[in-house]
């Protein structure tokens, strides 16, 4: 009883602030004062099925060396906001049916595979809504689907939630009909599995967008990220964005979360006119 009083006593103001610190450092994230309770029963909660008492204590642990790191890969999922759904923005979506579309037009057939990466991808309604819709684009001209994603998140157990591509009904029904008839079928246990010709498409691994530098290097035809780098500070945010130039192909776009990036412009880069769409154009050479 007293420990678990002890486990969910208050963080002190100072506590708060060397575990915000450490989460930003980390991962970008950025917690306001208003999160204090949230980041309090999150680690918490860690602490109690560890048997630990002491924030301060738990704090030197996941500062400590390869077992601290280990530990830290757990709490940081405890400490990700990870909502997502399938269509989530539906004009970003569309945005991209459009452009790949558009694309295909010129170049039929392709000559090389469409490159996409959806970066914060959580447990992978994201990465699988993309490639049901350039699936979709491909069978519209009458092509074998010539396309890979690359999803990317910093929490392991929604990558692995996403690499089974399992989704209870609830998800599933909020799409079109289309998209779950044709790309997802029913288990025993009465959940929706994706089907693997769209599985097939998706690469997931575990990556921290602040180690953007030493991601591989691979060019993309599409870089979409979406509800990631609202929490992350303003100059980070467009480091980021910087980082994500370099790794676009000319004429290739970056679409982002509408509102998360303010005041940024590259010199290689062009925003593009579309309502509802925050969406970059990187220039021809
Ligand atoms: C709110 S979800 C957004 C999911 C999806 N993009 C969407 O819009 O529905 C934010 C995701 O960003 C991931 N994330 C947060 N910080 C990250 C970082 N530093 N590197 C990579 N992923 C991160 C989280 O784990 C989480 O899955």
């Amino acid at each position: 009883m007293v420990w678990s009083l002890q486990t969910s006593s208050e963080l002190t103001d100072q506590q708060f602030a060397q575990w915000s610190r450490l989460l930003e450092n980390r991962s970008g994230i950025c917690l306001s004062d208003q999160q204090r309770v949230f980041l309090q029963t999150q680690v918490s909660m860690r602490m109690r099925e560890l048997g630990e008492t002491d924030y301060s204590h738990y704090l030197d642990t996941v500062k400590d060396g390869v077992p601290g790191l280990m530990e830290w890969s757990v709490l940081i999922d405890r400490l990700v906001v990870k909502e997502t759904s399938f269509f989530r923005h539906i004009p970003s979506i569309d945005y991209i049916k459009n452009f790949v579309l558009r694309k295909l037009s010129h170049d039929l057939p392709p000559k090389e595979s469409i490159e996409l990466w959806s970066v914060g991808c959580s447990s992978g309604e994201e990465p699988y809504t993309l490639a049901m819709v350039l699936n979709d684009a491909f069978e519209f001209v009458k092509q074998q689907p010539y396309f890979g994603i690359t999803a990317t998140d910093i929490s392991r157990a929604a990558l692995s939630i996403a690499k089974a591509g399992t989704y209870n009904a609830r998800k599933i029904d909020m799409m079109e009909a289309h998209y779950s008839k044709r790309y997802f079928k029913r288990n025993d246990a009465d959940q929706f599995v994706v089907q693997s010709e769209i599985m097939d498409r998706v690469c997931f691994n575990q990556g921290n967008i602040l180690n953007i530098k030493d991601m591989p290097n691979m060019q993309m035809d599409i870089i979409f990220c979406q509800n990631m780098l609202v929490y992350f500070r303003r100059w980070l945010r467009h480091e980021i964005m910087n980082a994500f130039v370099q790794r676009l192909k000319p004429g290739g776009i970056l679409v982002v979360g509408l509102g998360e990036v303010v005041d940024w412009a590259h010199p290689k880069m062009q925003r593009m006119p579309a309502d509802d769409v925050q969406a970059y154009q990187r220039k021809q050479l």
